[in-house]
């Protein structure tokens, strides 16, 4: 099974086209079972970004595109426009094997992600019943703070609570999205990883746009990370060969 991570996407001002384009064209040679959007479809929320994303995700071949909202899409009352133009289900069974699960943290006119303690005990539930599958979670914020990112005060505030009740559940794949600097943190089995901006000029840290690529084999989960136009390698590359912009 193919699943394809694409990320703030910031269809609006700072949106590349041509990107997108590139995007599209390597995404369907690809041809994945599914795409999960992780948030920030929309610049600012607005109906005619709204509009044009909608669009412009038709052009994508997959079984299914699972989208999330973000604190971009959240702006100027855009979490009304959310639901009714993509709307989706927070529990998918890929097949048999695999589920995808999806949370919200993005808040109205509020910049930092959050949980809160009702999701987070449905998310107990509801990966608990999941015992012997491949468990992915997939949210806008980022749950564990990022290299090169700054004084970050924009993580999930209740990172703490929903890292316990993923390790507790054993939630094999956390895919974030909101930083535009993809990296990979490994906990064991869990893996957390954080895709990069596929189409906005607003990339941080590595200074290209990306999109993830997971591969699922039987119970075996590989991620790559994929530049647009560029080279595709495993995501643990880039913590290995880990060098700050400017180093030798
Ligand atoms: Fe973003
Ligand atoms: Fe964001």
């Amino acid at each position: 099974m193919i699943i394809v991570q694409i990320s703030d996407l910031h269809v609006g001002s700072q949106f590349l086209p041509e990107k997108f384009e590139t995007l599209v064209n390597e995404v369907n040679q690809l041809n994945p079972d599914f795409i999960v959007v992780t948030g920030d479809l929309t610049n600012e929320g607005l109906m005619k970004e709204y509009e044009q994303c909608k669009k412009l995700l038709t052009k994508i071949n997959a079984k299914k595109i699972i989208t999330i909202s973000g604190n971009h899409d959240y702006r100027n009352t855009g979490y009304l426009l959310f639901k009714k133009y993509f709307p989706f289900e927070t529990v998918n069974e890929l097949n048999d094997k695999v589920v995808l699960v999806t949370l919200g943290t993005a808040r109205p006119d509020r910049n930092e992600g959050e949980v809160g303690y009702r999701q987070n005990l449905w998310l107990e539930r509801t990966m608990k019943k999941y015992k012997d599958k491949v468990k992915i979670l997939a949210m806008h914020h980022h749950l564990v703070a990022i290299p090169d990112t700054g004084s970050d005060q924009l993580t999930v505030v209740d990172a703490g609570d929903v890292l316990r009740t993923i390790l507790d559940t054993g939630v094999d794949l956390v895919l974030c999205g909101h930083k535009h600097r993809p990296w990979v943190w490994n906990f064991g089995k869990l893996m957390v990883v954080n895709a990069g901006t596929a189409t906005s000029e607003r990339v941080r840290g590595l200074f290209d746009n990306t999109y993830n690529i997971i591969t699922i084999d039987d119970m075996n989960v590989k991620v790559d990370l994929k530049i647009v136009g560029g080279k595709r390698v495993p995501i643990d590359d880039i913590v290995t060969n880990y060098s700050q912009f400017g180093d030798e």
